[in-house]
């Protein structure tokens, strides 16, 4: 088999709000690039975000409050010199997207309007109605097909280039979903900004394509993943299926509301209320629901009450949120509350990389040619515990960053010529899913390790049930060596791309729930049962994890950059 061998500057893997903002300054500053997507880029999860963009533009705020929150938020595992990078240059970026065309909702004065968000000194939420996600990553696309980027839409990437030797990355392999065919993509420069992994758990506010491909391809090379335990779970997702209710509801009044009738946020943020942290308030509603005052006919869920705020502003800021409510529960937010659960939304872990986009070899060196940013990057902003709103803000304006990085680095890059056997993992894998007529099915494998991920390895978690969770990975590991797909053909074989996805989620869900049960005290998205305290002393660190022989986790940890905010409590 031959495979055509395509060369580049530069080949951006992701066409979100990260890979988006990285192509465009490529492209402007002259450089060959092709941004790779399984989707088309208007499908990419960055339109999902629904709530807004963090800035500190308003009089009463400041960059060092949004630092501060930031910092704190993240229960002082973030990377204070990255944080500080972040929300100096956030006002900036923000005005940058708007210039390009980037409509926001306005004040009267005509402002762009903010709105609070969980753990805010200051409303600082910069949002277009309940799409925030969605109109920045159209502006981005149409500025990036104005200069002309070339991108593939629907191709695979299964593997990247990587010579061990040299330390350097040569580009990726991928295919092309409507032919099953392989192509190398051989470049100087290669930039994964592929998302997030949260389709691992059962109940998860993710596209279907957030399946971290990315993570375990890093992995399987030896090279690490940071933080990996730290899976933010979002506390409003509607009951059942997960799907976002953006913490804009809260921002905007929702009230959260147990059996008995109670606001129970008193009992547990009795300062900021519903517009506690994430991770505060996901639990808050989870304990509620074990100690039994649940809702709904399974009494696993919450109200949202939203109908104080009046059809006239819910039509006006939280248009979407109705119509997801209406649709998927039946349930009008205009007339009644609405039933809501935590839903695991986000993953502050991924490969490690420096503020400037390189990733990591390991806690002190760097991959040559290799960058990454957005949610599969752990730069790491968002430490234990996210912000809403400091996502969209961090794939957009690290991006953008990370493709300045690229543009410098070319000129001292070489192009060390991609072979035809660099693909030869990528087919071997391809041919044994397509070959072997096994016993066990893609969707079921999918569905335990869903399953188990939530209730073993989600809001609370144990020793007891992270030891379950790595035998059932264990289990599954052993079970996707005896698959079979029924579909054996090369056209649009989604059947094939889940079977390789699934791989994958094996894969990083290991490093999550090791990571995890190493980590002995609860930590901002990281809760332990039986260690409820933070451990600055053995655990102000981050964790590195390498995949080594026959898949067993090696786990080490490197020092938190500190800064001026010294790990204080903390209390909302
Ligand atoms: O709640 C939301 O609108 C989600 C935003 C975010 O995750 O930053």
């Amino acid at each position: 088999m031959s495979i055509p061998i395509h060369t580049y500057d530069a080949v951006v893997v992701g066409a979100g709000l990260a890979g988006l903002a990285a192509a465009r300054e490529l492209k402007r500053q002259g450089k060959n690039v092709v941004v790779l997507t399984k989707l088309h880029p208007l499908r990419s999860h960055s339109g999902a975000a629904q709530g807004g963009i963090n800035a500190a533009f308003a009089e009463k705020d400041s960059v060092e409050l949004h630092e501060f929150d930031t910092v704190k938020g993240s229960d002082y595992l973030a990377d204070q010199d990255a944080v500080e990078f972040m929300c100096q240059t956030a006002p900036e970026a923000v005005r940058w997207v708007e210039k390009m065309g980037a409509v926001f909702s306005r004040t009267e004065d005509g402002k762009i309007a903010q709105r609070p968000f969980g753990g805010q000194s200051h409303p600082r939420a910069c949002y277009a109605k309940d799409r925030t996600g969605l109109t920045l990553l159209q502006t981005l696309f149409e500025q990036t097909n104005r200069l002309g980027v070339d991108f593939l839409d629907e191709w695979y990437v299964s593997d990247v280039i990587y010579d061990q030797e040299s330390g350097a990355v040569n580009g990726v392999v991928a295919y092309d979903i409507k032919t099953s065919k392989f192509t190398i993509f051989n470049a100087k420069a290669v930039m994964f900004a592929t998302g997030g992994y949260g389709r691992a758990f059962k109940i998860n506010s993710n596209a279907h394509a957030n399946t971290g491909d990315a993570l375990s391809i890093v992995a399987r090379h030896g090279l690490p993943l940071e933080d990996m335990e730290f899976v933010q779970f979002h506390p409003t997702g509607l009951a059942g299926t997960g799907i976002l209710m953006s913490e804009a509801a809260r921002g905007e009044g929702g009230k959260l509301i147990n059996s008995e009738g109670e606001r129970f946020m008193e009992k547990y943020a009795p300062d900021k209320m519903e517009l506690g942290p994430r991770d505060l308030v996901s639990r808050s509603i989870t304990q509620e629901i074990l100690e039994g005052r649940g809702v709904g006919p399974d009494k696993d869920a919450v109200f949202l009450d939203l109908t104080h705020l009046g059809e006239e502003k819910i039509m006006a800021r939280l248009p979407e949120l109705r119509d997801l409510a209406l649709t998927f529960l039946g349930l009008d937010m205009i007339k009644e509350p609405i039933m809501i659960a935590a839903t695991a939304h986000y993953s502050m872990g991924g490969i490690p990389v420096t503020v400037a986009g390189h990733v990591r070899k390991n806690p002190t060196e760097t991959v040559t040619g290799f960058y990454a940013a957005g949610e599969c990057a752990c730069v790491s902003v968002h430490g234990a515990n996210r912000l809403g709103a400091n996502s969209v803000l961090e794939a957009m304006l690290f991006g953008r960053h990370v493709g300045q990085t690229i543009a410098s680095d070319l000129d001292n890059l070489t192009l060390n010529p991609a072979k035809e056997s660099d693909a030869d993992t990528a087919i071997q894998e391809m041919q044994t899913i397509l070959k072997h007529n096994g016993e066990q099915r893609v969707p079921d494998l999918r569905s335990r390790l869903q399953a188990s991920m939530t209730e073993n390895a989600g809001v609370f978690r144990t020793a007891e049930s992270l030891k379950k969770q790595k035998e059932i990975i264990k289990e599954l590991h052993e079970l996707y060596k005896d698959i079979r797909i029924d579909d054996k053909s090369e056209v649009y074989n989604t059947d094939l791309q889940e079977a390789i996805e699934l791989g994958h989620m094996l894969d990083y869900a290991a490093f999550v729930v090791d990571g995890a049960l190493a980590r002995k005290e609860s930590r901002g998205a990281h809760f332990r049962n039986d260690f409820t305290k933070r451990d600055d002393k053995k655990f102000l660190k981050h964790t590195y994890a390498y995949m080594g022989k026959r898949g067993a986790i090696k786990l080490e940890y490197a020092d938190v950059v500190l800064g001026k905010f010294e790990p204080q409590e903390r209390t909302y």
